[in-house]
């Protein structure tokens, strides 16, 4: 395994895995590698000739600097993690590398982008496209790995996908999740044991909903979610939404659409951590 800094170094080992030929797969992530990027790699590794990973925390998508200082770094410890699940290519840029010169560009996709994580971290998707169609641009994958967590960041890359004609098939991976049902994410490591015991009870409350919405209407269904989380000490939900899971857009009933799905975020513990986690209802 390559472990590259620049865009120069990049582009040669790039050169030397298309001279044998074969597909490229990128997994792009901000490292503090977990579980849940585990299954991205090894799916790319799979499915391609090369896998290249990429390791940036993206400071254009953080719209809060405490949570771009906060963000757990550890290449070290993630390079040996690529290396035992077969990537090829390892690349982890410094910020001058990534932006030589302030990154102007503006991408926006609504309604996909202005709901959500969008309405509550302004410029937060046009950092993650600003970013990832960099990317996209460096590596010219044939195939890029996303996991499901992050749910609405999928659909606002495929949106920009489809609007830049960017020759790549996204590959959207499901959730890992802890044996407890906790959404694997790299905030996770900022939760004490204590705190990670009542984040639990998010998947918890998210799993059991899906039974209740059985006989409940979408509104019921999205109270008692809210209310029984935000009636436990230290959560808070920010929002819960009961959406179309193509538009993204809030659904008032349940035959609205074909695939639904819930998403929320809720900020966990002292510090407090910011997590995300969602659940698929119809579809
Ligand atoms: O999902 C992430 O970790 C990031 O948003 C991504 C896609 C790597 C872009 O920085």
């Amino acid at each position: 395994m390559l472990v590259v800094s620049t865009v120069k170094e990049l582009e040669k080992a790039l050169a030397a895995v298309r001279e044998k030929g074969g597909k490229i797969g990128l997994v792009p992530t901000m490292g503090a590698l977990h579980e849940g990027h585990a299954s991205l790699v090894r799916r790319s590794v799979a499915e391609n000739g090369a896998t290249v990973v990429s390791v940036f925390v993206n400071p254009t998508q953080f719209n809060d600097k405490n949570d771009l200082a906060n963000y757990p770094r550890t290449l070290e410890a993630d390079c040996a993690l690529l290396d035992s699940l077969g990537a090829s290519i390892v690349f982890a840029p410094t910020v001058e590398e990534v932006y030589p010169e302030p990154d102007t560009r503006q991408f926006s996709y609504p309604p996909i982008d202005t709901v959500m994580e969008g309405a509550r971290r302004p410029g937060h998707f046009n950092g993650v496209c600003q970013i990832v169609s960099k990317l996209f641009y460096m590596v010219k994958p044939d195939r890029a790995y996303f996991g499901e967590k992050d749910f609405q960041q999928i659909a606002v890359v495929r949106a920009m996908v489809n609007a830049l004609q960017i020759p790549v098939e996204l590959c959207p991976c499901p959730i890992v999740r802890e044996e407890s049902g906790l959404a694997l994410s790299s905030r996770n490591t900022l939760l004490t044991p204590e705190e990670k015991q009542t984040a639990v009870n998010i998947s918890k409350t998210l799993f059991e909903s899906v039974k209740f919405s059985s006989n409940h209407s979408v509104a019921e269904t999205q109270a008692e979610v809210t209310d029984r989380l935000n009636a436990i000490d230290g959560l808070e939900v920010e929002y819960f939404e009961i959406v179309d899971g193509i538009t993204l857009q809030p659904v008032a009933d349940w035959t609205e659409a074909p695939y639904i799905v819930g998403c929320i975020t809720v900020y966990c513990g002292q510090r407090p951590v910011r997590l995300i986690d969602n659940i698929k209802y119809r579809g």
